[in-house]
């Protein structure tokens, strides 16, 4: 009986369960040998020799099956797991900076080389600081040109990455020199320009005797520093409610190969940010006394920077993630 079970073995498990199932403690030839208490004085040495001669030869069946199945399985798995080395490879695609990230970094590392801090503030913002506390109150017609997303009638998504400002005033004492990059929301119509998603990067200098000039010196030594020494700034009044005086910069187009280029416009100048002195009432609004400080603030578009950095002429591609754009950087 034994033999042709093992005859009909054909893994190595099922061995195993052969030899427990006939040689093992409780298996059918041991529990022969308990039987043999059972038998008659004189027959029990023939049938204790029997039985361990049956029990050797089937030891050594088991092994000779053993090594034969061993043998066979080792035979299945170089089979199963030859590598087709003709095969073409997989290509792997390297991750990069996206634009945005690449110009980004580039301005904190000027501004950090001129001694400022980076501060950030959040995207869903209260009325009260992208607004009121800088002294753009309810009616005001300062509103109706931000194209605002409410998400109640308190809150919103930030419109530009001022309210910031008042954000480090509430917590930090002057001396303040930071700049705050950030993302922010107007909701308009999508085109080569217009995104109601796009970037700022804000900037805040609060300390005694601050000057418009500072604020020129400033913003000079970042255009020359982003797009090259050959680059001219020049400072255009203009009008903010969150500061007096107020300016916008526009950098000369020579980064672009000069007058009518790709991204810039045929005065030969392009405007890449809004300027000016902190107003006194927002001073007091982040609880700075205006007559012992002064500062200037600043707030510049990291998309327009970007694209003239790079000569791209249309905004929506910085947020298309299309590969073929994004692997040229
Ligand atoms: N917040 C202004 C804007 O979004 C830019 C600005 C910032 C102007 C700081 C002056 C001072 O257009």
């Amino acid at each position: 009986e034994a033999e042709q079970a093992l005859a009909r073995i054909n893994n190595l498990q099922d061995l195993s369960s052969f030899r427990v199932e006939y040689l093992g403690k409780k298996g059918k030839l041991t529990q022969i040998l308990r039987g043999m208490g059972n038998l008659p004085a004189e027959e029990r040495p023939q049938i204790g020799q029997l039985a361990n001669q049956i029990r050797a030869y089937l030891e050594e069946e088991i092994e000779k099956k053993r090594k034969v199945l061993e043998e066979e399985a080792l035979n299945q798995r170089l089979r199963d797991e030859v590598i087709d080395v003709t095969m073409p490879g997989r290509r792997h695609y390297r991750g990069k900076l996206h634009p945005l990230n690449i110009v980004l970094n580039e301005i904190k590392d000027i501004f950090l080389g001129m001694g400022f801090e980076i501060a950030e503030g959040p995207e869903v913002e209260w009325d009260y600081y992208n607004f009121e506390a800088l002294n753009i109150p309810k009616n005001h017609p300062a509103r109706d040109t931000q194209d605002t997303f409410y998400i109640t009638e308190n809150i919103l998504l930030r419109t530009h990455t001022s309210p910031t400002q008042i954000r480090v005033m509430e917590r930090q004492k002057p001396p303040i020199k930071i700049i705050v990059p950030g993302r922010v929301y107007r909701s308009d119509a999508v085109d080569a320009t217009h995104s109601p998603i796009f970037h700022q990067v804000e900037g805040l200098v609060i300390d005694r005797n601050i000057t418009m000039g500072d604020l020129k010196g400033v913003l000079d030594v970042f255009a020359k520093e982003m797009f090259g020494p050959q680059t001219r700034t020049q400072f255009r009044p203009h009008h903010f409610p969150f500061t007096e005086p107020s300016a916008e910069m526009d950098v000369s187009c020579t980064t672009c190969g000069g007058k009518g280029c790709r991204v810039c416009s045929y005065t030969g100048w392009i405007e890449i940010l809004g300027a000016g002195m902190v107003h006194p009432k927002v001073l007091k609004h982040g609880g700075i006394d205006p007559e012992k400080y002064s500062g200037f603030a600043f707030g510049m578009g990291l998309d327009r920077i970007t694209n003239l950095k790079y000569g791209i002429d249309d905004i929506r591609l910085l947020f298309e993630n299309d590969i073929r754009f994004l692997e040229q950087f």
